[in-house]
């Protein structure tokens, strides 16, 4: 979803001066030839660098989806299309919440794989999960013109609700073509009122209790679910980023009104469900806002499994969640809060991942350490643990529990000197080199807060961080207390040098992108990134580019696939052999609104919305995506 787009401005001349200043443009290009590959380092900058096999989409912005040539795009399964059996046909013109809650649900962001059987690693059967932030309700509803105001807000709120959350899908392919199983008994759909159970340290917490369910353990719902990650056990991970934008309320005569403020609630939400249900009213449910925000855990091969959401991650603007085993079996989970002047953070499981004891998998997000990331100017990052009692993280500050560390994760990581970042989104771990990538997405900032790991003013073109943490691939240790850093990226025109942008020397004139968004690594560790905010900043549409992250072709991207007007793109993600990227277009026609949407993507018919989904992308013929 995109935030902050107000403040795209450009700086001027002398924040321009101060970024060049600021940056270690020295160790920039350090990093970028020390990681070249067996001494192979770049002499003359040619495209022919690049292990990527395709050429550049071109920048553009129109109402239609690109691809690279040679590629094909599948439509796979669009908003209002049938995931439970029963499901009626969708009705653009005739939207009620009880298709809805059967049906494929809006602004699919994260889709996560999984394969069929459970464990044989197929690549033509299996489960996709699939988040639903959000609704774009002005292009999902015309404008309302009646006299029963009241009536059509409670109407309109029943289908958002069913619209938001999570489905399982059962997919199988046949030749080059995907298809939805139909009437299989994994699909799912979960939305914003299903029952959800809590766990981990703030489970049952005093802030978390309210009238309807004094245990403070059982929660209706899930709500902004951004991106999200895949558990080695084979589970989805999904994240709750705004609560701000579903639960209103004034706050300032609560008791935690300091702790609302952090996390954003105020009098005006974007959705207004508070007409139908009471727990979106603050006043009604003082503590209803701190049952979200967290990662919730869904089991999709046990379709009757009640959602799960684990505190000891954390509470913030969850952007993702990504999981990678370090080589003593601890599970690591690199999770991103996506607001400016927020943090990288970093969980780290008390116990050890066993393949062979899928239940006790589901218990590893439950205990462990959570910390907050700190980068130094050196080369440095430190992960600053959050653990109640330690350092300022007691009682005089408020904390009197872990609990209230994790539900107040924000100022947890505020007391102990975090570094502020320009809006981290994705944060995921390269298999082959075992190094973790952050997107920034990028946010104005001001050039007194300029800090080593975000440099630039304006840094609204984002960037990408490259963390090191000691040892090599799998024998990376992701658990260790300081790594390395460097930067990957800096995003933005490379040709304009107001932008202060730092590709390969060969990035071609439609290589180059903005707005880093959610990331995915193929099976060869090149890096495949999307963007979300591009067509804000540099009035090209948002999309997916590649790069080799070692090597002579380093940081040179390549603009693999282009979005409709209006529409992110997200939730990249591949099928074991590589052969199939699913992608999610979110959005389509943004900025626009009914009846005269920007683009009727997928379908392109009279009266038709634009319609969120999921594509297929593979190569003509068949063969590895990119080479
Ligand atoms: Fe939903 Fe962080 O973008
Ligand atoms: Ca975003
Ligand atoms: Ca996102």
């Amino acid at each position: 979803m995109r935030r902050d787009i107000q403040n795209g401005q450009r700086g001027g001349t002398r924040s321009i001066h101060h970024a060049m200043a600021t940056l270690n443009r020295r160790r920039l290009l350090q990093g970028l030839a020390a990681t070249a590959a067996a001494g192979v380092l770049p002499t003359a900058a040619t495209a022919s660098q690049s292990s990527l096999a395709f050429a550049d989409v071109k920048h553009g912005l129109d109402d239609r989806h690109h691809v690279a040539a040679g590629y094909d795009v599948q439509v796979l399964i669009r908003w209002g299309d049938p995931v439970l059996p029963g499901a009626r046909p969708f009705d653009a013109q005739n939207l009620i919440a009880d298709d809805q809650l059967l049906q494929f649900g809006y602004n699919n962001d994260f889709i996560g794989y999984l394969p069929l059987p459970a464990g044989s690693g197929s690549s033509s059967h299996g489960l996709l999960g699939v988040n639903h932030e959000y609704c774009s309700s002005e292009l999902m509803f015309p404008p309302y013109e009646g006299q029963h105001r009241d009536a059509w807000e409670r109407h309109k709120a029943s289908i958002e609700m069913a619209a938001h959350g999570f489905s399982v899908i059962e997919v199988r392919r046949s030749g080059r073509t995907w298809q939805v199983v139909e009437g299989s008994r994994y699909a799912r759909r979960i939305t914003a009122t299903t029952p959800m159970w809590v766990s981990g340290p703030a489970a049952g917490h005093r802030r978390m209790r309210t009238a309807a369910d004094p245990s403070g353990g059982r929660v209706l719902g899930t709500v902004s679910n951004c991106s999200g990650g895949t558990t080695p056990w084979g589970t989805f991970l999904s994240c709750e980023e705004s609560v701000e934008d579903y639960i209103r309320g004034d706050t300032k005569a609560l008791p935690d009104a300091a702790l609302y403020a952090r996390y954003g609630i105020r009098e005006k939400s974007l959705f207004n469900w508070g007409v139908l249900d009471r727990r979106f009213l603050l006043k009604e449910e003082p503590n209803e806002p701190n049952r979200f925000n967290w990662v919730v855990e869904i089991d999709p091969y046990q379709p009757s499994a009640a959602p799960v959401k684990r505190t000891a991650l954390g509470r913030f603007k969850h952007e993702a969640a990504n999981v990678v085993v370090a080589p003593d079996g601890r599970v690591v989970v690199y999770m991103g809060d996506d607001q400016r002047d927020e943090y990288i953070y970093r969980f780290v499981s008390k116990g050890r991942f066993d393949p062979r004891d899928r239940n006790a998998s589901a218990r590893l997000l439950d205990e462990g350490t959570l910390s907050a990331a700190r980068f130094d100017g050196d080369g440095t990052l430190t992960w600053l643990p959050l653990v109640h009692g330690q350092g300022p993280l007691t009682a005089a500050n408020g904390f009197a529990d872990q609990g209230d560390v994790l539900i107040n994760t924000r100022r947890a990581a505020d007391l102990v000197d975090a570094t502020q970042m320009d809006r981290p989104e994705d944060v995921e771990t390269n298999p082959v080199t075992g190094r973790v990538y952050v997107m920034c997405t990028g946010a104005t900032r001001d050039a007194k807060k300029l800090n080593p790991a975000n440099p630039r003013t304006p840094g609204t073109y984002g960037h990408v961080i490259e963390l090191m943490p000691p040892g090599e691939g799998v024998q990376a240790d992701h658990t260790a207390p300081r790594f390395r850093w460097d930067f990957f990226l800096l995003c933005g025109d490379p040709r304009e040098s107001a932008d202060v942008a730092q590709f390969h020397g060969a990035t071609g004139p439609d290589g180059w992108l903005s707005s880093p968004d959610n990331c995915v690594f193929d099976s060869k560790g090149r890096i495949w990134m999307a963007t979300d905010g591009m067509s804000y900043r540099k009035k090209q549409a948002e999309g997916l580019y590649a790069a080799d992250t070692l090597g002579p072709g380093r940081a040179l991207t390549r603009h693999f696939f282009r979005a409709p007007a209006g529409a992110e793109v997200c939730g990249p993600c591949f099928t074991p052999d590589n052969e199939t990227l699913f992608l999610s277009i979110q959005h389509p026609g943004e900025g626009s609104k009914l009846p005269n949407p920007s683009t009727r993507w997928p379908d392109f018919k009279d009266g038709m919305p634009p319609r969120p989904s999921v594509i297929a992308i593979s190569r003509k013929g068949g063969g590895t995506i990119g080479s």
